[in-house]
């Protein structure tokens, strides 16, 4: 018997970067609810069972539109929005990005405030704009801890350790930063359209990180461990359903205690 606090089936759902590792969990588990569920992703390929696959670059609002448009053709209006699709820097990514502040490239900070700032935002704008016209919805935007606290660079120490050169970079903070405020700023905006929005703060999740890394990083936190996507995937379930009918503007942050102490 589905709980109907959290019973999301027969609703349409956006989730956006919902071909990567968090957002292909959150597009199967709503799918698995009943959600109609879209991704809208910059790559081609398979979503989960049950989930469409739009190909939208989310910086491009063109792009964004026409989408939007197909998904309410083909499923019907969104009811929930994930923002999801971000960019970091990978662990292979050029020296300079992954060097000190003071060179940290100009070009890789537009990169990165380009999608997840204002990708986040255009997507708001788009969809966020058809859910209100609508008088309902839901926006969950993803931040992290490193967006509501500076990374800690120790972490990092094990490469360095072995001769890389090693800072986590300052852009991905600060667009995360920027998520927490747009969150805010719509939720006001959009409140007497029944558009609900919050945002999502997540810790590091589990992907077969290296030995030292999780090391230290397990020290770290409070629960011991990372985070496992299907962690993430509930906290999302949460946000989408009638169980959070009174919670618009807020921060959830599931970070297994990390900002606790
Ligand atoms: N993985 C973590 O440890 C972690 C921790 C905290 C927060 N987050 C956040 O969760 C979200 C997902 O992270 P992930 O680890 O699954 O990343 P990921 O790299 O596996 O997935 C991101 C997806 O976004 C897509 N994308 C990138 N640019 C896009 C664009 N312009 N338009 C459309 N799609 C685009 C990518 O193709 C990819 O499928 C991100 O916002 C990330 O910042 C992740």
């Amino acid at each position: 018997m589905t709980d109907p606090l959290f019973d999301v089936s027969g609703r349409v759902a956006i989730v956006t970067g919902g071909l990567g590792q968090l957002g292909s969990v959150y597009a199967a588990g709503l799918a698995e609810r009943g959600m109609r569920v879209a991704v809208f992703d910059i790559v081609a390929g398979s979503p989960a069972e049950g989930v469409r696959s739009y190909e939208v670059d989310i910086t491009d609002r063109a792009a964004l539109e026409e989408a939007e448009q197909a998904v309410e053709r083909d499923l019907g209006v969104p009811h929930l929005l994930v923002n999801n699709a971000g960019l970091d820097s990978p662990p292979d990514a050029p020296a300079e990005e992954v060097g000190p502040f003071e060179t940290y490239p100009e070009e890789s900070f537009d990169a990165v405030m380009d999608v997840n700032v204002k990708g986040t935002l255009l997507s708001c704008q788009v969809v966020g704009g058809a859910m209100a016209r609508e008088g309902r919805g839901s926006i969950v935007n993803i931040s992290s801890i490193y967006g509501l606290l500076s990374p800690v660079q120790d972490l990092y120490a094990f490469r360095r350790d072995r001769g890389e050169t090693f800072v986590k970079p300052v852009a991905y903070s600060v667009s995360k930063s920027a998520v927490l405020n747009l969150t805010r700023y719509l939720a006001t905006y959009w409140a007497k359209s029944g558009v609900r929005v919050n945002t999502l703060t997540l810790a590091g999740v589990f992907d077969e990180q290296p030995r030292e890394f999780l090391d230290a990083y397990e020290a770290r936190v409070p629960l011991g461990r990372m985070l496992d996507a299907r962690e993430a995937l509930g906290a999302v379930v949460f946000l989408a359903s009638d169980a959070s009918s009174y919670v618009t503007g807020a921060n959830l942050v599931v970070d297994g205690g990390w900002s606790a102490w």
